[in-house]
């Protein structure tokens, strides 16, 4: 029985090979989108970075009007997460953390809601520095590498990291090594340096060095500036040499960028997001953030600027 029970676990552990992925993403990764992106194609889907402190004020309760998991924060009632079962063997949550026993209490909370747990190490903004998150672990390399392993050994998930590079391949080759040794599945790289901006040309060169180096699965990141259909996304693999690749602000702006049969109309994408928004009753604030992403130029134009000024889910609709 027991054999057989491992057996099973086996094989709905998460791989990391071969994937494309819906990357973290502040406020824009909540569940509509995450489905969104999994309906178009995605094959994993990570969660927005989630602050474990924050985490840790919110109580786990199941919805049984909308049959999701929610973590409702104790302090205000506002769901710091929501998940549901068709993400469950897809979606990673990324937890921004500075603090071994905090991230191992929230990977341990939330472990039998997800299919992995990532760590933020790549976030340069300051609210993340100033916590020693993001980036700022990223250069404590022995602290990051120890968070890590403590997870690894206590979890039953896969735990991986995402990280930015540093300014050389060697640099980012001993980083990586050192991280790679705690036990993690898979390391996403966004090939960009702490100070670089998303404007800055993505380094594919470092990405490729660090990924033929290694032997866990490297997550290629930071191409969305040239990923505009879906056959970009094999250019990227291939000037990355990953077989992963993580888009970010392709998905934010047209999430059918996941679609093998190719980008739907924006106007489809919204009418898509909005019916799983209205299903899984995600909040105005949020519905209007990524449907004003995803209209970027087009709010300037009458429809857009009669959307802006919808207050309601009903009126968004
Ligand atoms: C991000 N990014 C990000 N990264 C991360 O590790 N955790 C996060 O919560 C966020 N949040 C976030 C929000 C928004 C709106 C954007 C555009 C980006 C960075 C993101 O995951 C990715 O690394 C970069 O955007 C580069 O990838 P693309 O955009 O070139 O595919």
């Amino acid at each position: 029985k027991i054999l057989y029970i491992s057996i099973i676990q086996c094989n709905i552990m998460l791989s990391y090979e071969n994937k494309i992925i819906l990357a973290p993403m502040v406020r824009v990764g909540t569940l509509p989108m995450r489905l969104l992106a999994l309906r178009y194609g995605a094959d994993i889907v990570y969660t927005e970075e989630l602050i474990d402190w924050k985490f840790l004020r919110s109580r786990r309760r199941y919805n049984d009007i909308l049959n999701t998991v929610d973590y409702v924060d104790q302090t205000d009632g506002t769901i710091i997460f929501r998940t549901c079962n068709e993400e469950k063997d897809k979606v990673v949550l990324q937890l921004g953390t500075s603090d071994t026993a905090r991230a191992l209490k929230v990977a341990k909370f939330v472990q039998n809601d997800v299919a992995g747990i990532d760590i933020n190490m790549g976030c340069p903004k300051e609210f993340s520095i100033k916590g020693g998150m993001g980036v700022a672990l990223l250069m404590q390399t022995e602290k990051a590498t120890s968070i890590l392993k403590t997870l690894v050994a206590n979890v039953t998930i896969p735990v991986t990291c995402k990280i930015r590079i540093f300014e050389t391949a060697e640099q980012t080759l001993k980083v990586v090594n050192s991280l790679v040794s705690s036990g993690i599945k898979a390391i996403a790289i966004h090939g960009r340096t702490k100070d670089e901006r998303p404007q800055h040309t993505v380094h594919t060169d470092i990405i490729k060095y660090v990924a033929e180096r290694i032997s866990i699965p490297v997550i290629a990141n930071g191409g969305s500036k040239e990923i505009e259909n879906h056959n970009d996304i094999n250019k990227f693999k291939q000037l990355t040499g990953c077989s992963s690749v993580m888009i970010a602000r392709a998905a934010e702006w047209n999430c059918s960028i996941f679609r093998k049969e190719g980008l739907l109309p924006i106007d489809d994408v919204i009418k898509d997001y909005l019916r799983l928004a209205v299903e899984y009753d995600n909040s105005q604030s949020n519905t209007k953030y990524c449907v004003q992403n995803i209209l970027r130029d087009l709010q300037e134009t009458p429809r857009g600027k009669q959307f802006l000024e919808s207050q309601t889910l009903d009126q968004i609709w």
